[in-house]
């Protein structure tokens, strides 16, 4: 049975749904509820039913001592609704809300996805979780206290896994140990998440407007973070994704980018190949992946575009986008430039 719940002091509404918890309802809802475990241990999720009935689920005393059920507080993650309710409780409203923290993960599975890409999913202990927004990062804590970005590829409401798309720096330390050593059951530190290219549900401009998401390459990962968040939060608004790479083979996850824009109206696919090999058979766009941006859109004044991607196909993009009427405060971008670059630019 679907439950009203109404969220204080926001005045936030959503629905659960049958056996949904309060956590994940507000979740679905797009409302970001803090949370940490979603397993009762941890406590992060405790708040207040102003009104309405619960079932508190397997809340520990430990973590929700007697004396705050007594006070009507209750772990979200393992409350169920039975009637309607008013809860009161924190929610994020910015990323810089979201509390950075440090995390032990093991690589759970990693696949070849392209000759140069390796798709890495990351498992962390059971009883941890990383809250994050679509299309934002982690750093891996290397052992000698470097550090290395990258994005999270898997949507915040899929957080059992998180998963990396790893592109092979040439000569690069970390991006060679993820192809040369590293394997299943591994350990790597992250912290995160990081960033402030996330996916904005409603535009600032007017709640419909059209979405273009450009990646370049392993700029997929973010890209497909806030798609399969969208898709979840059955968002109609337009997107359309451009995702280019040299050749045919970089187009690592063509079938599921084809796919998605097969089962959703609101999204298109246009893959683009800058330097397509002789036997790729390849039929679809070719040159540079934001020239084909342009190619289609002669005015991008009425669009949000989020862009990702090396630092040379970014700065053409954002050049020649503005010049075409892109507002720059429309214009989210991701910059995939490694630790070692910058330091070696600054
Ligand atoms: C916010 C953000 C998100 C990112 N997300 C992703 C992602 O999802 N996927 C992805 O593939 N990448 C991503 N990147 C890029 C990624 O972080 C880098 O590719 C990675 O850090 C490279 O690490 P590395 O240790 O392999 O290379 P490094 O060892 O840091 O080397 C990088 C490059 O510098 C060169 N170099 C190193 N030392 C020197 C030197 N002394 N002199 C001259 N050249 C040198 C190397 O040959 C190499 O080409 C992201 C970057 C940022 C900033
Ligand atoms: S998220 Fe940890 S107790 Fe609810």
């Amino acid at each position: 049975m679907a439950f009203d719940i109404k969220i204080s002091p926001s005045g936030h509404h959503c629905q659960s749904q049958d056996g949904e918890t309060v956590l994940e309802a507000a979740l679905n809802a797009g409302f970001l509820l803090p949370y940490n475990c979603r397993n009762g241990t941890c406590g992060a999720c405790k708040g207040k039913v102003l009104s309405g009935k619960i079932d508190p689920g397997r809340a520990m005393d430990s973590v929700l001592l007697p004396s705050e059920r007594e006070a009507g507080e209750a772990l979200f993650c393992c409350a169920t609704p039975l009637s309607d309710l008013t809860i009161e409780c924190r929610e994020f409203e910015a990323p810089g809300e979201i509390k950075v923290k440090q995390l032990l993960s093991k690589v759970k599975r990693m696949y070849v996805a392209a000759p140069d890409v390796m798709v890495v999913q990351l498992e962390l202990a059971a009883s941890k979780r990383l809250q994050f927004l679509a299309g934002q990062y982690v750093d891996i804590l290397l052992d000698d206290g470097q550090r290395r970005a990258f994005s999270l590829a898997t949507a915040p409401h899929d957080d059992e896994i998180l998963e990396l798309h790893i592109r092979r720096m040439p000569g690069g330390q970390f991006t060679g140990h993820v192809f040369e050593e590293l394997r299943v059951r591994d350990s790597l530190k992250i912290e995160g998440p990081f960033g402030n290219f996330y996916l904005r549900e409603t535009s600032e401009a007017k709640p419909d407007q059209p979405i273009i998401m450009i990646a370049g390459g392993t700029g997929f990962a973010p890209v497909k973070s806030m798609v399969e968040h969208a898709i979840h939060r059955k968002l109609q608004r337009s997107i359309t994704i451009y995702w280019g790479a040299r050749n045919a083979d970089g187009l690592y996850m063509h079938d599921l980018a084809l796919d998605w824009a097969a089962e959703h109206e609101n999204i298109r696919y246009i893959p683009v190949v800058s330097e397509p090999g002789a036997g790729d058979d390849w039929r679809g766009r070719t040159g540079m992946v934001h020239q084909a941006v342009l190619d289609d859109f002669a005015d991008l004044s009425g669009s949000d575009v989020y862009l990702c991607g090396s630092e040379q196909m970014t700065i053409a993009a954002r050049r020649d986008f503005v010049k075409r009427g892109l507002p720059e405060t429309h214009l989210y971008c991701d910059v995939f430039c490694s630790a070692r670059q910058l330091v070696l630019t600054e």
